[in-house]
């Protein structure tokens, strides 16, 4: 553990990790310009990219519970790089779409989130991500105040069980929740660690006003 603590704290670490959370996209453009990606190449993209952005959604809200319960400070550093790659995975994903599904056709992009139902939650998911990406810099952060900051990234819960029902509704027409649910109960597990802990700091300490009980802290 002392070994690992060590090697978060190294300079060399944060690259190491950015070019490891790239590897996703590395492995598409390779699978795509070498025509491994399957009979529907479009459709494949797309889901891909989806996975990666609820899974970097997985990773980043892990951090804190991780830094936490393995007394490991240095984690907090790669907190704001993978809440990053979260908004990368999910503009990407979003661009598959608009692209192959759409034609990048903005009416047609309109109408089908007005239709689908599954569309609009995950739209909606984007939208709200989209401040929190643009508010991820410390020069947004003095801009905001700590307070504003921290209730605006309090989102992050919405943008979690939209993320869920957005895979959940486009999973039901095919009756296929196996892997919602493994989604849905580590995402589960995540938010509620937060909650007992706020809970648990409250009964501590009845008067706090819940700062510093940052939902991504
Ligand atoms: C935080 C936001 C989002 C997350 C976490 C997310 C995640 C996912 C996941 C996990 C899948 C299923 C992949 C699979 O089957 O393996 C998916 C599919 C899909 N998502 Fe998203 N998504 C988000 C936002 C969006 C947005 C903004 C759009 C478009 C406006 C969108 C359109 C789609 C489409 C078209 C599919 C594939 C449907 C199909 O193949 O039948 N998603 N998404």
């Amino acid at each position: 553990m002392a070994v690992a603590a060590r090697w978060l704290a190294h300079r060399a670490a944060k690259p190491v990790v950015f070019l490891v959370a790239l590897l996703p996209l590395v492995w598409l453009v390779v699978g795509a310009a070498t025509d491994q990606l399957g009979a529907n190449p479009a459709e494949y993209l797309i889901r891909a990219t989806g996975d990666w952005t609820l899974r970097f959604l997985c990773l980043v809200l892990a951090v804190t519970p991780l830094r936490v319960i393995t007394a490991t400070p240095a984690l907090a550093r790669f907190r704001r790089m993978l809440g990053l790659f979260v908004y990368f995975y999910v503009v990407l994903h979003l661009t598959c779409y608009a692209w192959f599904d759409m034609g990048f056709d903005p009416g047609e992009i309109t109408r089908d989130i007005a239709k689908r139902p599954f569309i609009l939650v995950g739209f909606s998911a984007f939208v709200l991500l989209t401040p929190l990406a643009a508010t991820s810099f410390n020069r947004a952060i003095k801009a905001l105040g700590a307070l504003r900051w921290q209730r605006l990234h309090k989102a992050v819960y919405a943008i979690a069980a939209l993320a869920i029902l957005h895979f959940y509704w486009m999973r039901a027409g095919k009756n296929d929740f196996a892997e919602v649910a493994v989604y849905a109960v580590v995402l589960g597990a995540l938010l509620g660690w937060r909650l007992v802990r706020f809970f648990n700091k409250k009964r501590i300490h009845p008067a706090s006003s819940g700062q510093g009980m940052l939902p991504n802290q």
